[in-house]
């Protein structure tokens, strides 16, 4: 099979890495890809945001298959371009991926099928949002609609906090995806993310992960893209998988269908273990980046024909194995991130991998033969473990060993089941 993959990111170096070592691959592609991911593909220099330029590389090169792995150019249509061109895609189509595209689209498909969620409501203008706000009170959750790259959430704690949030979206704080708020009660308990894949008919659950949202140790600071994941998470136990599959999942696979909206790649539930059980935060119609690197260590079946069974309706015909080793990786990152700082910063050194560790490029590029990071994340450090202590400590010692002036990471990922495995 000849595959062409969409994305730049740890996520998308992940990918190719498993996809790579997958028999049926005949030849792997990238576009645009990273350094790393050159290791296993040859990389294209497409603009994705052209879709007839990546329909006429995928019929020049033969291409039968394009895995898509941002976010992104799935909201803006390229798997429904690359279908109707007759080429199988896997990624949701345009009206799937409003279940992350748009937050308002999901509360509503909750509402319609009893999908167990925080109550909300939506807003058009501040005043009713406000007022809406006063009447219910605090501690109350304030969301852009749109996709605002994980930064349009505010959990306010205090009324003020709540008006200044609602102010900035309408504001344009988040460009249009603030043009819609939604407000929404606040959920107390532990989250957990649930990664599925559906063939628009079937739903195979794949397996959970935590992930660690603020830039500081002791989950303090600002909201980040994720500095760090392990999976899987304690708290997903097997009867917490049975009703989550059942009230969450099930019932949104087939309302997504009934809806006109058939959803075919893979998706992950954010949520809310409460005391009520398990509540729907958000979904995302991609695989979490830095979760897919967890994920990917531990896949233990070939990666390639599940995705290809995903995207041509033969999900219910294939299974996922996994590995029972934890697995957790580390987000080493630009200083300064999520705010301002310095790109194209020298990485002097990127250790050995070796079967239980391994760095993947989420931010880096090549400069004058020296390799530089380009982003906020740049590189992930990843281990597999018996445990989740032995993994967090593999991914630690491995990350130590990188030589990058200019990066930083949270030393504390993985601490709630850390505390877990030694109480
Ligand atoms: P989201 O972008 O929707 O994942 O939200 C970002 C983060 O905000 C989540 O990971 C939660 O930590 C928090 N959050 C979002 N919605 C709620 C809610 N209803 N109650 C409590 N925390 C929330
Ligand atoms: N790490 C969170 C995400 O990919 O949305």
């Amino acid at each position: 099979m000849k595959v062409l993959l969409i994305g730049s990111g740890g996520r998308e170096h992940a990918l190719a890495w498993k996809i790579a070592q997958s028999p049926l691959l005949d030849e792997l592609y990238a576009a645009p890809g990273n350094p790393s991911i050159a290791d296993h593909a040859t990389l294209v220099a497409l603009d994705v945001e052209d879709h007839a330029a990546v329909i006429a590389f995928a019929k020049e090169k033969a291409i039968d298959f394009v895995v898509v792995g941002p976010e992104a150019p799935l909201v803006a249509g390229l798997a429904d371009d690359l279908r109707a061109a007759g080429i199988a895609t896997f990624g949701p189509s345009k009206a799937a991926a409003q279940l992350e595209g748009s937050k308002g689209f999901t509360k509503d498909l909750c509402a319609r099928y009893d999908i167990p969620t925080g109550a909300y409501q939506r807003f058009k203008s501040a005043e009713p949002a406000k007022d809406y706000v006063r009447a219910q009170g605090v501690p109350i959750v304030i969301k852009a609609d749109g996709l605002a790259a994980g930064k349009g959430v505010t959990v306010a704690m205090t009324e003020a906090e709540a008006l200044a949030a609602i102010d900035d979206c309408f504001d344009g704080a988040f460009g249009a995806a603030g043009a819609e708020v939604v407000v929404e009660a606040f959920l107390d308990g532990e989250e957990a993310s649930f990664f599925c894949l559906s063939d628009g008919k079937t739903a195979l659950a794949l397996a959970t992960a935590q992930d660690h949202k603020r830039v500081g140790d002791g989950d303090t600071g600002p909201n980040t893209g994720g500095m760090g994941a392990y999976s899987p998470a304690p708290v997903m136990t097997p009867a917490m998988v049975e009703r989550t599959m059942k009230e969450i999942i099930e019932p949104t696979i087939s309302g997504m269908a009934k809806d006109g909206n058939p959803f075919s790649g893979v998706f992950f539930a954010g949520l809310m273990i409460t005391a009520k059980g398990p509540e729907l935060i958000e979904y995302n119609v991609r695989f979490g980046d830095p979760e897919c690197q967890v994920l990917m260590m531990r896949l233990k079946s070939d990666l390639l024909p599940i995705l290809y069974a995903t995207a041509t309706g033969t999900l219910d015909k294939v299974e996922a194995e996994w590995r029972d080793d934890a697995a957790l990786t580390v987000v080493l990152a630009s200083k300064g991130y999520p705010g301002a700082y310095d790109k194209n910063t020298p990485i002097a050194h990127i250790p050995e991998a070796s079967e239980e560790a391994k760095v993947f490029h989420a931010g880096t590029a090549l400069k004058d033969g020296g390799l530089v990071a380009t982003g906020g994340r740049v590189l992930n450090v990843t281990a597999l473990g018996k445990t989740v202590t032995e993994a967090q400590a593999r991914a630690y010692a491995l990350a130590d060993k990188v030589e990058w002036e200019n990066g930083f990471c949270r030393r504390d990922i993985g601490w709630q089941a850390v505390a877990r495995e030694k109480a």
